[in-house]
């Protein structure tokens, strides 16, 4: 990856070397034994909290005789669209002019797809006109043609969920059949949908229940996020107390995105010497910044639904939601109808609900901005 020192080290876009990406050391060894031993891994994981980054870390860091795939599935719609998206992250991540890449250039080219370059970066874009019985032949092909390789090949496919919107049926027992004997090809699946990745690979009346090691991907370590945080500013010779990285990681609540944004705004300031006022004044100025998007929320749900997802924000982790001290507190008027606002919160990705370390469930708001954002008003 790139060697030259980016202007800001917090990345709140895209993976960019392990210079910049904090821990998860214990995940990338799993993930990397599973590989090594023929065996796939799917990374579950609420929103933000750094699923892809892992995914990139593990290919950055693969031995040679391993070759590293990424497919993004979230704007693929069908499975022609699949079949586009796989070949073509195929074709434009293995060196072309690499052994490996001319044998893989001669066979796409013989299942005659329509190719095109990105005129930005210059890579290669295939694309299938065929019909639907040709789209599965061919994708079948592919992994055949793959398994067929001297080199070990890796395939991460992220928003692995998105194959449920397909319109063709049964797509994931379909696939389960075609890449199930394969020794030569070990996947990785995640997708940021996690109702939908916990139904695909949770429920055992699905194809791909137990077919890969589950790997939960929990907050980062605060040791070790502060760390991170003191030693990337320390390299670019700012200064900041571990007393302010933990304040700073207190108020994201250790969420990876939500701290990545934060650092990287009080990055920005390029204050020598930061201090509690600092980080302070940026994370009232995003507050500030985000108010539009709230208020959208408010618009965009009901007045129950807006009224219970308030109260989850202002609560932090709201563990029983249906009982009287929550509905009392936070003036709502049943359990009923908190628990069909929940039901609609949670389809809508406002709220997700996870387990703590004695493996209680509790609800809580995706956006660590509008938690802290509800806890300011009055409402
Ligand atoms: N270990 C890490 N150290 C530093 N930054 C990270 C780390 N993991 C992720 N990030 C950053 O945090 C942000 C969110 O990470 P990422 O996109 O990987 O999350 P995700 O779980 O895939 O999200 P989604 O559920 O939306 O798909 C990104 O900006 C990424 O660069
Ligand atoms: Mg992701």
């Amino acid at each position: 990856m790139t060697k030259t020192k980016i202007s800001n080290p917090f990345l709140v876009n895209n993976y960019q070397g392990s210079d910049y990406f904090c821990d998860r050391k214990i995940e990338t060894q799993t993930i990397k034994d599973n590989l090594y031993n023929g065996n796939s891994t799917t990374i579950m994981a609420i929103r933000r909290i750094g699923k892809t980054g892992l995914i990139q870390h593990v290919l950055d860091q693969l031995p040679t005789e391993y070759h590293g795939i990424y497919v993004d599935l979230l704007e693929t719609e069908n499975m022609n669209q699949l079949l586009n998206i796989l070949a073509t992250a195929i074709m434009s991540q293995t060196p072309q002019k690499s052994k490996f890449g001319k044998t893989i250039w001669n066979f796409f080219t013989s299942l005659r797809p329509t190719i095109s370059f990105d005129p930005l970066n210059g890579l290669p874009q295939a694309s299938f006109s065929i019909s639907h019985e040709e789209t599965k032949t061919n994708i079948g092909s592919v992994f055949e043609f793959l398994e067929q390789q001297n080199q070990k090949i890796v395939i991460a496919i992220d928003e692995f969920q998105q194959i449920l919107n397909y319109p063709e049926k049964n797509v994931d027992a379909w696939l389960r059949t075609r890449i199930q004997h394969l020794n030569n090809v070990v996947f990785i699946f995640s997708g940021s949908q996690q109702h939908l990745m916990a139904e695909l690979f949770g429920s055992p009346q699905r194809p791909f229940y137990r077919s890969s090691q589950i790997v939960q991907l929990k907050k980062i370590e605060q040791e070790a996020y502060t760390d991170f945080i003191v030693d990337l500013f320390s390299k670019y010779k700012y200064h900041v107390s571990r007393d302010i990285a933990e304040q700073m990681l207190d108020w994201t609540d250790r969420h990876t995105y939500f701290t990545q944004v934060l650092c990287n705004r009080v990055f920005a300031r390029r204050t020598r010497n930061i201090t509690s006022a600092d980080w302070k004044a940026e994370a009232s100025l995003i507050l500030k910044e985000q108010e539009v998007l709230f208020f959208s929320f408010r618009n965009m749900l009901a007045k129950n639904q807006w009224k219970v997802l308030k109260a989850i924000a202002k609560q932090g982790k709201t563990y029983k939601p249906t009982a009287q001290a929550f509905l009392k507190k936070y003036k709502l008027s049943s359990s009923a109808t908190v628990l069909k606002a929940i039901k609609a919160l949670l389809n809508a990705e406002l709220i997700y609900k996870d387990y703590d370390e004695h493996g209680e469930a509790f609800y809580a708001v995706y956006d660590l901005f509008f938690r802290r954002w509800s806890e300011q008003k009055a409402f």
